[in-house]
């Protein structure tokens, strides 16, 4: 009953997407469609459904368009990732900058980013600083990632600053609109915006694990990028620095490479660390009214940390 509600706002969340997409710009058009209907786990528009339920809320539709701006901002940030990142492909099709070049990919991303303006127009500058505020930990975390790659230093530390600014922040965006929207009081908010922090470094520390070892067919994108760049989540979990500065090219010494981050042990060592972050996140649960949305957010958590996609 709730998870087919949950479904059908998903199935709302797209419609919405694929309306808002409409340049008379055919090559913009094409591109964002491209993207944008290429499937995805959807995991944030639901995260920002459920928060609404568990806080309470009763009218999923006016969560639609919040849901769907979380989607968007999250859908242009990985045209300009897969730019910056040179990945080819992406949710089991080729990437936008593959197929049209890095110009349109720019444009395009700058596109779906700025349509989010058009979808959080109707919501009070509350939301909008919300957005804004996690728009930009995103650029920073993509920046500060790019630099210490650059400099061939991540530490955990660094790692962790990264993946909060870079991921963990919409996450708790979504979170917290969708409470807020459902007119809860503030500890509620701000205990779903706990979980979601949490699950957002637990999500981005499975994340860094696939790309070590996971199955590109299943995933939808290459693996092995983090580590040839250097800024690998799992190369620095246990100080490991063989990836340092790292330029391998070609299957061949990427798959040496990767054999040799399974070797020492830093696979273990990232799981547990996602382990932990996702316990947090079932803590923070816990200060909430119990619910049918609390069990699915709680869900939520295992098949984050167990996903092969
Ligand atoms: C990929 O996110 C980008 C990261 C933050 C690691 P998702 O794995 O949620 O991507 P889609 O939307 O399912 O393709
Ligand atoms: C995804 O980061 C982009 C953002 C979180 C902004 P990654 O580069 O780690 O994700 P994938 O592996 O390409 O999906
Ligand atoms: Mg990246
Ligand atoms: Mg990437």
């Amino acid at each position: 009953m709730l998870l087919a509600q949950v479904d059908d706002g998903v199935i709302d969340v797209e419609e919405k997407l694929s309306q808002t997409i409409n340049t008379d710009v055919n090559l913009l058009l094409d591109a964002s469609l491209h993207i944008v209907d290429s499937g995805g786990k959807r995991l944030r528009p639901r995260l920002t459904i459920l928060s609404y339920l568990a806080a309470g809320g009763q009218n999923i539709s006016e969560v639609i368009p919040l849901a769907a701006a979380i989607e968007l901002v999250h859908t242009a940030t990985l045209v300009h990732d897969d730019i910056n990142d040179h990945s080819l492909t992406r949710r089991g099709k080729i990437s936008v900058h593959a197929q049209w070049g890095k110009t349109f990919a720019l444009l395009t991303g700058d596109y779906l980013f700025t349509k989010v303006y058009e979808l959080m127009a109707p919501y009070d500058s509350t939301y909008n600083i919300i957005m804004a505020d996690a728009c930009v930990k995103l650029v920073e975390g993509e920046t500060l990632q790019a630099e210490a790659a650059k400099n061939g230093s991540i530490d955990r530390e660094t790692y962790k600053l990264i993946i909060e600014r870079k991921t963990a922040s919409l996450f708790q965006a979504a979170a917290r609109m969708g409470a807020l929207l459902a007119g809860a009081e503030e500890s509620i908010v701000e205990y779903l915006a706990q979980y979601a922090y949490f699950l957002g470094l637990a999500f981005q520390m499975v994340d860094d694990v696939l790309d070590v070892v996971g199955d590109p067919d299943v995933l939808g994108k290459p693996i092995g990028s983090d580590v040839v760049q250097g800024m690998g989540g799992v190369a620095n979990q246990n100080g490991n620095t063989v990836m340092e500065g790292a330029t391998a090219t070609g299957i061949g010494p990427i798959k040496i490479m990767l054999a040799q981050l399974i070797e020492s042990g830093a696979i273990e060592i990232a799981k547990a660390q996602a382990n932990e972050w996702a316990h947090r996140a079932q803590d923070a649960l816990l200060n909430i009214p119990e619910s049918p949305s609390r069990d699915e957010l709680n869900n939520l958590v295992h098949l984050v940390v167990h996903r092969n996609r």
